[in-house]
């Protein structure tokens, strides 16, 4: 069986060599992929925003199933498109991607089946929204509708701010804004709760915590993500239990009024209120870096469980994990999250023994003449699976201070929560 995999980071990585296991796989294409995966999958330069090319490659090469990593390709609707060419596509269509692609989609969906959120307010113009600060108490969230990379969030401790949030919304900061959303803010923990679905029963595929903020003890200018442990510490069955009943089902329930079904990863990000759950955001892929954390646990062929989600045969597979802990620490480039350089030299990576339990995902490198260099703000993640949390980090860190790479930072924290008790 061929695979082509849509996207380029430390996620796409992690998703290839779980296909590359498998028996069943002949040969990996990478859309455009990177270093990493050039090692173990031919990698295709072609513009994701250009359907047309992708599916002309698609055909031509004969690849049986293509798997989408990233959002913004499913919020533009590239399954529809390619599945109009009879190309099995895991992931989601575009109605289903809008559970992502727009919070006020969400926000919408939660109010109509009474799924727990914080509360909130969508308001079209500033004055509006600048009139219900009287009404709230601090501090507030205020969010931009569609997709904006991590940011678009901000949560304001006074006036100014939500002022500035409002205003830099309606400016246009995260692309043309019709409204924005107004949140209470929920003071909790926070948990990454993952499903896979072939469209007509799902299963559940993990729970992690991620760490955004740049800075160590969770302070700083949020990220994509500075690193991940598996499984969060909230993780047992009576709060499963719960998240399923009160935010799963029904947010499945209400896509099936719409007449759609969901077929891929579904990412709930929870806040866990007193024992209860609320629904922060939905993602309709695997998380960056939580992926990272949770495939290394699969004992089950991944390529299988594709393979059974696009012929809707997940029903007929039992997903088996290993028991083990993981975490995740990204390498990023000093700068990151704001300026950085690209294109610096990583000496000495593809010298460095790694024992079966220790991974290096590459997310923005490129190589070239046989060099590896940076190219991106997140350029590596070490991920190790362990019994316990705290031998993953220590082994994380010692495999780090191998890496022959000065530009680099990275926060040495990750997993305080379970680890730093
Ligand atoms: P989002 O992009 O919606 O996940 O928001 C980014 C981050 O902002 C989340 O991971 C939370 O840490 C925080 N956040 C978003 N909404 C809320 C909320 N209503 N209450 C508390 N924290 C929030
Ligand atoms: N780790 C956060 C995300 O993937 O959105």
């Amino acid at each position: 069986m061929k695979v082509g995999l849509i996207g380029s980071g430390g996620r796409e990585h992690s998703l290839c060599l779980a296909l590359k296991k498998s028996k069943k796989i002949s040969k990996i294409y990478c859309f455009p992929g990177n270093a990493g995966t050039n090692s173990i999958a031919e990698n295709v330069e072609i513009d994701l925003n250009n359907f047309e090319k992708i599916k002309n490659y698609i055909l031509e090469n004969q690849i049986d199933i293509i798997l989408v990593g990233p959002e913004k390709p499913l919020v533009d609707g590239i399954v529809d498109y390619l599945e109009n060419f009879n190309i099995k596509v895991f992931g989601p269509n575009k109605i289903s991607s809008q559970l992502e692609g727009s919070k006020i989609f969400t926000k919408n969906l939660c109010k109509k089946y009474n799924i727990p959120t914080a509360n909130f307010g969508i308001f079209e113009n500033s004055r509006e929204a600048i009139s219900f600060f009287k009404n709230c108490s601090l501090p507030i969230v205020v969010k931009a509708d569609g997709l904006a990379a991590g940011k678009g969030v901000y949560i304001c401790e006074n006036k100014e701010e939500y002022l500035l949030a409002v205003k830099e919304i309606f400016e246009g900061k995260f692309g043309k804004a019709k409204n924005v959303l107004i949140e209470e803010f929920l003071k909790g923990e926070e948990m990454s709760f993952f499903i896979i679905s072939d469209g007509q029963t799902f299963k559940k595929f993990g729970t992690a915590q991620d760490h955004k903020r740049v800075l160590e003890g969770d302070r700083g200018k949020n990220t994509g993500g500075m690193g991940a442990y598996s499984p969060s510490r909230l993780d047992n069955e009576n709060l499963n239990n719960k998240i399923l009943d009160k935010i799963i089902n029904p947010t499945l329930k209400g896509l099936k009024d719409l007449k759609v079904s969901f077929k891929g990863f579904l990412y709930a990000g929870l806040m866990i209120v007193e024992g209860d759950p609320y629904l922060i955001e939905y993602n309709v892929r695997m998380g960056d870096p939580e992926c990272q954390t949770i495939l290394p646990k699969l004992r089950t062929d991944f390529a299988e469980i594709i393979e059974a989600c696009v012929n809707k045969n997940l029903e007929k597979i039992n997903l088996k994990w290993y028991e083990h802990k993981t975490l995740c620490v990204v390498l990023c480039s000093k700068g990151y999250p704001d300026e950085y350089k690209n294109n610096i030299k990583i000496k000495n990576l593809k010298n460095i023994e790694l024992n079966n339990d220790e991974f290096i995902f590459h997310a923005g490198t490129i190589e070239y003449k046989d060099e590896i260099f940076s190219n991106g703000g997140r350029v590596l993640n070490i991920v190790i699976k362990s019994k316990d949390f705290k031998s993953c980090r220590d082994r994380a860190i010692k495999l780090l201070s191998q890496i022959d790479w000065k530009e680099g930072f990275f926060r040495k924290d990750i997993g305080f929560k379970v680890i730093d008790k």
